[in-house]
């Protein structure tokens, strides 16, 4: 090999030493971005639980106060997916309607309040009716109410 030649190898090399940080901040940067997308997506019910949960029969669900029902669903937050338990009301007095637990305002649990036959946020004093509308307080919107059908004696809901 002559000397000019082993020069133009001496060059490649060197140009591609120079090229290589790039490439490795390159790969380690679109990482980095990938990682940040996920774990900013919002907590979203996984695919894999997306359709009907039952409640149970509907034969049995009865009476004139809500009834608190518990589901698991899949939740996926980030690169986590965790199975949550998630609490609804059943509302036999108002044809078996179904409610979420979850205030719209910052998303505490709600609780029914028997004495005043309202729903209740203990976080900021909002208060929803045996319907779920909003009554007082700084939540804005009504209870989010669930999808419904019932399927062989079952009560089942979206999710
Ligand atoms: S979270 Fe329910 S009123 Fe604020």
């Amino acid at each position: 090999m002559s000397n000019k030649e082993k020069e133009i190898v001496r060059k490649d090399r060197r140009s591609f030493l120079s090229v290589l940080p790039l490439g490795v901040l390159g790969v380690v940067g679109a990482s980095l971005t990938i990682a940040a997308k996920r774990s900013l997506e919002p907590h979203t019910v996984a695919a894999a639980d997306e359709g009907w949960k039952s409640l149970g029969d509907v034969a049995e669900i009865a009476g004139e106060e809500p009834i608190e029902k518990t589901i698991a669903v899949t939740c996926r937050s980030g690169w986590s997916k965790t199975v949550e338990d998630v609490s609804v009301y059943v509302l036999p007095k108002h044809d078996n309607k179904v409610l979420s637990s979850v205030c719209p305002h910052e998303g505490c649990p709600i609780v029914w309040d028997a004495d005043s036959k309202n729903f209740l946020c203990p976080c900021h004093d909002s208060f929803f009716s045996d319907e779920g509308q909003r009554l007082t307080g700084p939540a804005a919107k009504d209870l989010t109410e669930y999808e419904t059908r019932v399927e062989n004696g079952k009560l089942q809901i979206k999710v």
